[in-house]
């Protein structure tokens, strides 16, 4: 493999190549932090992008460039209220472009380094799940004035019902791994909700929520948080593409206010933590609140539901199609994440009452 340091000199660079560490959990790219000398030059953080998942890398780029820039634009048109919120920005290659692509065929790209910040893989209070809203409702809230289509969609049907059913469907038709016997009861599960499930769906078609530029992977891991616990940035652009908003915060409550993990095995552990659910929402609508459609604020409790509901699908086909796309790290893993979904939603269910009535105070407010 082409060195590290070589990759680097592809790049626009203020200071000299120092050293290059590991970063992040690397479910999806490796990333590397690179510091320079002299001493107060910047840092960077170097990634490899995944081409397998993303297949067009310069589409990819160019989404995030359009985006970076208009939000950076708009914050700068903005009073000092938002002055706390930084935008990552790609560095340019020597030739011009936003990534580089080594002779092996691997794709790199370099963001500047936000300084002073960390990200955490479990939401530790309320407060700062509270934060994490509020970062992701201000991404959402400056992006709103983006024409959405205008993004390439990286891609596509991502969290659509219709197909992500066909392809369960087809799954349980084919039974290629002979798995379907031994998961009857879960099968059985996901089509007791299918009806309700394609709600967000028909109010798209219906024009009673717009498409909207969404980032479609926001997990708590992807705020940054400076020294005192304050979300400040927002990272992990690749899946930005059109989408609708219920998407983006249905998909953080269910990574960011289940009380288990998301393989958890004893699924007496899985619950929506409703304080982290209140939090999160004070947090986003403080933020968004104003500016969303009716159709949208009514639908922001049952938009968790929808992706915890689909998430689960999509583990359970992948168990049934013989684990072909998330890894696994044990046989039935993927059957017993499509488990712990059903549980949260299970749990969503009997608290949506309760959860429907946090966010309409929000909204009478
Ligand atoms: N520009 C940046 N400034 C500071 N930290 C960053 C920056 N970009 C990424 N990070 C850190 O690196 C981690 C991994 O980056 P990112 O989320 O983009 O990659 P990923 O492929 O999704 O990795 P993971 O699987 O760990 O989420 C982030 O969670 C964050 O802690
Ligand atoms: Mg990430």
């Amino acid at each position: 493999m082409i060195g590290i340091p070589r990759i680097i000199k592809q790049f626009k660079i203020e200071g000299q190549f120092e050293s290059a560490s590991p970063i992040g959990s690397g479910h999806i790219n490796d990333s590397w932090l690179v510091t320079t000398t002299p001493a107060g030059a910047p840092d960077y953080v170097l990634q490899r992008i995944n081409h397998h998942i993303f297949t067009n890398v310069p589409a990819l780029t160019d989404n995030i460039l359009r985006v970076t820039r208009h939000l950076r634009q708009r914050l700068l048109c903005r009073d000092d209220s938002l002055s706390w919120f930084r935008v990552i920005q790609l560095i340019a290659t020597r030739g011009g472009n936003h990534f580089f692509r080594d002779p092996d065929g691997n794709y790199w790209r370099l963001y500047d380094h936000v300084r002073d910040t960390t990200s955490y893989d479990v939401v530790g209070s309320p407060a700062m799940a509270s934060e994490a809203g509020k970062a992701f409702g201000l991404f959402q809230y400056l992006s709103s004035d983006i024409e959405a289509s205008s993004l390439f969609e990286i891609l596509p049907d991502f969290h659509h019902i219709a197909v992500r059913l066909q392809t369960f469907r087809d799954t349980v038709h084919r039974d290629p791994a002979g798995r379907v016997a031994g998961a009857q009861s879960e099968i059985a599960f996901a089509e007791s909700r299918v009806e309700e499930m394609h709600t967000i769906l028909h109010l798209g078609e219906q024009g009673k929520i717009p498409l909207r530029v969404t980032h479609n992977d926001t997990k708590f891991n992807n705020v940054l948080f400076n020294r005192d616990q304050q979300a400040i940035s927002v990272v992990d652009l690749d899946t930005v593409m059109p989408g609708y908003l219920l998407y983006d915060f249905g998909d953080a409550i269910r990574t960011g206010a289940n009380t288990g993990d998301e393989d958890e095995a004893d699924l007496t552990k899985v619950n929506i933590d409703l304080a982290l659910f209140e939090a999160y929402a004070r947090g986003y609508l403080g933020v968004v609140g104003k500016s969303l459609w009716p159709a949208e604020t009514a639908h922001l409790a049952f938009s968790a539901k929808y992706m915890t509901y689909l998430i689960g699908l999509r583990f359970l086909t992948d168990h049934l199609n013989g684990d072909h796309y998330f890894k696994t790290g044990f046989p039935g893993h993927n059957l017993q994440r499509a488990r712990a979904q059903f549980k949260l939603l299970q749990s969503m269910e009997e608290h949506f009452g309760e959860m429907e009535n946090i966010i309409l105070a929000f909204d009478s407010n």
